[in-house]
């Protein structure tokens, strides 16, 4: 059954929700979650594959055809590749992706792939071992890039993108390796800016190492052509000029995109976010669980969306940072 599209109050219309599908996850990476963790969710308070799917189900008949899956880790979920599956048979999703640190890949690449699964972002913010255990507080590197390879072994899972976070004095270093690492392997290597979403608020904005400030490193030594823009999306993607492989910029802090976004989220615990630094979000796990049928669900969701916001305010003198985290919002 097709609906009216979905379009917020400044015209934008809605093509794209980041489910997230737990707030766990098996890392502990510096700029999303405290070395501790977090106090996790309840078992009961989670959606679940069916509130998941008839959400999704929902959103898909309004227009909304790409769906990304994440977390948290969305891996640690039990019978990830299941609900996956559940998500790619929803009539009207176009596009299935799923964000993950990779730590699980080995075991689920192919179920995932078998599932319906077509891209992957894989974060992977190190390519020496040492480095990679300070910023995710795992020793996990050589098993995310046998993860990797398995997923690479699967035509269907191509292209397959590696996120980086950007971040000042740590990442500057391995700005040309990672370069290196694209035109090596068949991987797109996307920088991602470093936002205000970690758990310490320790934010500040010298820390994000600007996009502009990558792609002049590497152009210096590989010089990169830029690719045309798709619409909504978050990267400005540069080909290397003699051909071997790509790179993404992804730069929400210093150049926003907010102006094309498209995208709305959905929290574990079944709250629709409409930005990811929304201050407030709409709960729609209540209403489904009072039973409410699928017509106020449904203007439930468009009157929340129509108030999503117009831009962020990074950076900005009074910019408040939301009480979640990356891993308690999805990416
Ligand atoms: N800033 C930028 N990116 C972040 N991610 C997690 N926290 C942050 C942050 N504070 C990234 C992860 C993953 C994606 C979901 O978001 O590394 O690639
Ligand atoms: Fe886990 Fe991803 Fe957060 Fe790292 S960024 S702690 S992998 S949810």
């Amino acid at each position: 059954m097709e609906l009216e599209p979905l379009r917020d109050g400044h015209g934008r219309l809605i093509g794209d929700v980041r489910v997230s599908v737990t707030d766990r996850c098996n890392f502990r990476c510096q700029y999303c979650m405290p070395a501790e963790g977090l106090p996790w969710l309840e078992r009961a308070e989670i959606l679940t594959f069916e509130e998941i799917a008839r959400l999704v189900g929902l959103l898909a008949a309004m227009g909304v055809h790409d769906v990304r899956l994440t977390g948290g880790e969305p891996l640690v979920r039990r019978e990830f590749p299941r609900l996956a599956a559940m998500i790619a048979a929803v009539p009207g999703v176009e596009d299935l992706s799923v964000t993950t640190n990779g730590f699980l890949l080995e075991r689920d690449a192919e179920a995932l792939v078998r599932a319906g699964v077509t891209r992957f972002n894989v974060s992977v913010d190190s390519l020496q071992q040492d480095r990679f255990f300070q910023l995710t507080r795992r020793d996990a590197l050589p098993q995310v890039l046998r993860g990797l390879q398995h997923l690479a072994t699967f035509p269907e899972a191509h292209p397959i993108k590696i996120n980086a976070v950007a971040i000042r004095e740590f990442t500057e270093e391995e700005v040309i390796p990672f370069a290196e690492f694209a035109r090596r392997t068949p991987y797109e290597v996307r920088f991602i800016e470093f936002m205000p979403l970690d758990a310490d608020h320790a934010w500040t904005p010298d820390q994000v190492l600007t996009g502009a400030e990558i792609r002049t490193a590497i152009d210096a030594v590989y010089p990169l052509e830029p690719e045309p823009r798709e619409p909504h999306s978050t990267a400005r993607v540069y080909r290397f000029a003699d051909g071997l492989g790509k790179i993404g910029l992804i730069n929400p802090v210093s150049e926003p995109f907010c102006a094309d976004c498209n995208r709305i989220r959905l929290t574990a615990d079944g709250r629709l976010r409409t930005c990811l630094f929304s201050l407030n979000e709409t709960d729609l796990r209540t209403p489904m669980r009072e039973g409410v049928a699928d017509l106020e669900l449904e203007e439930i969701i468009r009157t929340a969306v129509w108030r999503k916001e117009l831009k962020h305010h990074v950076g900005e003198p009074g910019f408040i940072q939301p009480p979640r985290t990356m891993s308690a919002i999805g990416g």
